[in-house]
């Protein structure tokens, strides 16, 4: 499985996933970066581990490629002979062109247990206020094929973590994403095998 990863920030997953090929835990090889923005901290570590990136404009998803103009995104794919995607914490909506061209092959993580605490505007720390507020004393992490909605696929794979009721946004946001780090591997390997 050749594997593009998808991320507009930190890349804490996109490192655990790579570290998870370099392991043999997952049968796959981490083969391009693809950020959303230039200042995203995922960047420098591909470039640390020597993985190609590709930096999308600020005109994607909804006005790319423009009129007359190629689509350099599904160029770069196929010059990595991707097979597989995997969204890590990636804040834009995937465009149709993207999933007629990868069908089942995209997947994303969603840090709640979906459906509960999905769709638009919830993502990173929103996610965890909205579960604090609703007074859950479970959250978790969800991995799910990508359709054209926000976090509607099907679940691939779901871990719950505990909440408790002295937890900040931030302290449970730390909890779910250390369950991410073993959970995203766990899954892709599911599609490697
Ligand atoms: C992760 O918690 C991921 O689940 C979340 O962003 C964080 C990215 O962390 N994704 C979403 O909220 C998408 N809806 P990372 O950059 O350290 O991997």
């Amino acid at each position: 499985m050749r594997l593009a990863i998808f991320a507009s920030g930190g890349g804490s997953n996109f490192q655990s996933i790579v570290d998870s090929t370099i392991s043999g835990q997952l049968s796959a090889e981490v083969v391009l970066c693809v950020a959303s923005n230039p200042s995203a901290g995922v960047i420098k570590r591909a470039e640390t581990l020597g993985i190609p990136v590709h930096v999308l404009p600020p005109s994607f998803p909804k006005d790319y490629p423009g009129p007359d103009q190629p689509n350099e995104l599904l160029q770069v794919l196929a010059e990595h002979k991707v097979t597989f995607i995997a969204l890590a914490g990636f804040m834009k909506l995937v465009p149709g062109f993207l999933i007629a061209q990868y069908p089942g092959a995209i997947v994303n993580i969603h840090p709640a247990l979906l459906p509960k605490f999905g769709g638009k505007g919830m993502y990173g720390r929103n996610v965890h206020v909205a579960v604090l507020e609703n007074g859950e004393t479970e959250s978790g992490a969800t991995v799910h094929l990508v359709d054209l909605e926000y976090d509607t696929g099907a679940i691939v794979l779901q871990e719950k973590v505990p909440v408790f009721p002295t937890d900040t946004p931030e302290i449970l946001a730390a909890r779910v994403l250390k369950t991410e780090h073993s959970l995203y591997p766990k899954a892709l390997q599911i599609f490697a095998k």
